[in-house]
């Protein structure tokens, strides 16, 4: 059996991560739209900078939690059969022991250079101005998929969809696409739909079955259940 797993800020949530849409529309004290687009690094990119070099940081403090540990064990259990898409930029899948993870919306430990396009692991900060290790030029970029630009490895995530047999989303809110759609995607190609989700999301309506409760219970007693245990 095929299975294509899409996860967002809500399967971090236990973890102590932030998720985006509090109830006040902000995001850690930010706007969405001073520090997650391509204009706003524009205007202003030590703000941008401070904003993600605080984030990277805050990952030495959380660990992976019940939820992510479970799709570590299902990826034992399936293979290539299972593949993560995430559209966190969090490290708590591969931590966790999960390699099968596409990380859409790219990833905080990573920098990506304006001037060479390369793509460096990057644990440090970025305010500072260091230069590219393949370049040379100090034009460093959080490798974020911000607002306004095109999410990575779309291909591989639509062929994943086609051929899944069943697709599961876990704690996201339906509110950002292309993301929000992989339901319907999936749906289209004969794909039996779950959803697993705190409260009803944007999308909830889509899916073939919705359970409602905490990340970190409902992932592994569907693992469980899948893997007949
Ligand atoms: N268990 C399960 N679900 C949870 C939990 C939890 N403990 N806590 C929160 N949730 C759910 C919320 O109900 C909500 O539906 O997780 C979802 C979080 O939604 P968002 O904050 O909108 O996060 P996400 O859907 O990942 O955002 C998508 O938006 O800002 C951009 O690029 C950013 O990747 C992000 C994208």
């Amino acid at each position: 059996m095929k299975v294509v797993v899409l996860t967002g800020a809500g399967i971090s949530a236990e973890s102590g991560v932030p998720t985006f849409r509090d109830a006040d529309g902000l995001w850690e004290g930010h706007h969405v739209e001073d520090v997650a687009t391509p204009e706003a690094y524009d205007a202003q990119p030590f703000v941008v900078h401070r904003f993600y070099d605080a984030r990277r940081k805050a990952l030495a403090a959380v660990a992976p939690n019940p939820a992510h540990h479970a799709l570590a064990r299902l990826e034992e259990a399936l293979g290539d059969d299972l593949l993560v898409v995430t559209q966190n930029i969090d490290d708590l899948h591969e931590r966790a022991g999960s390699s099968r993870v596409l990380h859409m919306h790219g990833e905080l430990l990573s920098a990506v250079c304006r001037a060479c396009r390369s793509r460096s692991r990057w644990e440090r900060d970025l305010a500072d101005l260091p230069p590219c290790p393949r370049c040379g030029t100090p034009d460093l970029r959080p490798d974020v998929v911000w607002f306004g630009e095109i999410p990575y490895e779309m291909d591989r995530i639509y062929l994943a969809l086609e051929s899944a047999d069943l697709f599961v989303s876990i704690g996201t809110s339906g509110a950002v696409y292309p993301a929000a759609g992989f339901v319907q995607q999936a749906a289209a190609y004969g794909a039996r739909t779950l959803e697993l989700n705190l409260q009803v999301s944007e999308v909830t309506t889509l899916f073939d079955e919705t359970r409602h409760g905490r990340a970190g219970e409902l992932v592994p007693a569907w693992v469980e259940e899948l893997l007949g245990r």
